[in-house]
């Protein structure tokens, strides 16, 4: 990934939720990459930015809160803090870590998606959406779970299956029902949001990664390509719901805006931040973000390559005056003992907790993720592989 047309390198590495901490998948897929790949560019005397933050919004920090009964503010700060000390402790050496409840943040999103809204980028629909038939509450993607359509798998979400990795639609899934309250039936009922047309920007979308980006992986191309050989839908890039970043526009009461329209938004934002708080060291954040000779890389695990490789491009696009991705490294999946790792199941080696039996030992686990890693296949974690890097490699 060098070229000499390049002067800078931006990276940046997904913004994890604020609803749990961080795990050893996070670390392999994402975190422990993108450091490495920060690292050696600043070994060679290159100039790079490594950007990462907190993903605040969403439905996932909502749930959090409702199970362990505290208000999201409250889920939030708790597990940023996590968060930043875990990507402390292991070394991951951002430039900046932030988080999308900033205040910078929240007026960056809101001039970014009005902007894209008086540049008649964005289409106005009214639609019926799924909503609790006792308490008449719009459900977000997340907050309706059935069958899979495609693997058959139970407990699929509304925007994606996480048992075969499908993105989905509520109205794909079999039997949906109210995930929070699987006793109230689920009615339909019409609202207005504001739509990102993908489809005008299809065939733009296929020159430019299909013809324009071979050298992707073969599994984000791989998973490109599976997009846009069908027809791309307009997305609604707002939701009704009260956390989140208020729609910048009138009528809009009671809507925010979309999270994945506001999270990869928070690349640029925090870049803002740092360059405001550092302006001798960092010069202004359109130098990171506008300027061709920039060139920018997102690390990512598989779960979130159509937002980085078709959605936030398209946005970026439509604004008109950034730069877009040179390339999306995405990892697969990291298994714990043959089992996929999940925060709702509680099932992962987390950071906090790996320090408490190994203490100083952050090296070591680095290592194995790294000879480990879930580059081109998931890969899976053993306690014994671990034990046996560590006493017949290290
Ligand atoms: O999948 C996730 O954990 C998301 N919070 C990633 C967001 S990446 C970016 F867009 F901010
Ligand atoms: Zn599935």
């Amino acid at each position: 990934m060098e070229d000499k047309k390049f002067k800078r390198t931006t990276v940046t590495a997904a913004l994890p939720y604020a609803n749990g901490g961080v795990h050893i998948g996070h670390l392999a897929g994402v975190y422990v990459p993108a450091d490495i790949y920060v690292r050696y560019l600043r070994l060679k005397k290159q100039e790079v930015m490594f950007i990462g933050g907190s993903d605040e919004h969403g439905v996932p920090v909502t749930i959090r809160a409702r199970k362990e009964g505290i208000t999201v503010q409250e889920v939030v700060d708790r597990y940023h803090n996590l968060i930043k000390k875990s990507f402390e402790d292991f070394g991951i050496s951002f430039d900046i870590y932030s988080r999308t409840t900033s205040k910078i943040h929240n007026k960056f999103a809101s001039d970014f998606f009005r902007t894209l809204y008086d540049k008649h980028e964005l289409v106005e629909k009214t639609e019926e959406q799924f909503c609790d038939e006792v308490t008449g509450e719009f459900l977000t993607d997340r907050n309706i779970v059935g069958t899979c359509p495609r693997c058959g798998a139970e407990g699929a979400y509304g925007d994606q299956c996480e048992k075969c990795g499908a993105t989905l639609s509520p109205d794909e899934l079999i039997n949906p029902t109210n995930k929070n309250n699987p006793g109230h039936g689920l009615v339909k009922k019409a609202t207005k949001n504001w739509y990102l047309p993908l489809n005008n920007y299809q065939n733009w979308l296929k020159q430019w990664i299909l013809d324009e980006h071979k050298e992707w992986r073969p599994n984000v191309y791989g998973q490109c390509k599976s997009w846009l050989d069908m027809d791309l839908q307009p997305r609604a890039m707002t939701r009704d719901l009260d956390w989140g970043i208020p729609v910048p526009v009138e009528g809009a009461e009671g809507k925010v805006l979309y999270v994945w329209f506001d999270a990869p938004i928070g690349y640029i934002s925090n870049t803002k931040e740092l360059c405001d708080a550092q302006p001798e060291k960092w010069g202004p954040w359109q130098k990171w973000w506008q300027d061709p000779s920039s060139r920018l890389i997102h690390f990512i695990g598989k779960d979130n390559i159509v937002f980085h490789c078709i959605v936030f491009p398209t946005m970026l696009k439509a604004h008109g005056d950034y730069i877009l991705p040179d390339n999306v490294p995405a990892n697969e999946f990291l298994n714990l003992e043959n089992d996929k790792i999940s925060t709702s199941r509680n099932w992962a080696v987390w950071l906090h907790e790996y320090l408490v039996d190994f203490p100083g030992k952050q090296d070591v686990l680095r290592y194995v993720l790294t000879a480990n890693a879930p580059e081109t296949k998931d890969n899976n974690f053993t306690w014994k592989d671990f034990q046996d890097r560590n006493n017949n490699e290290l």
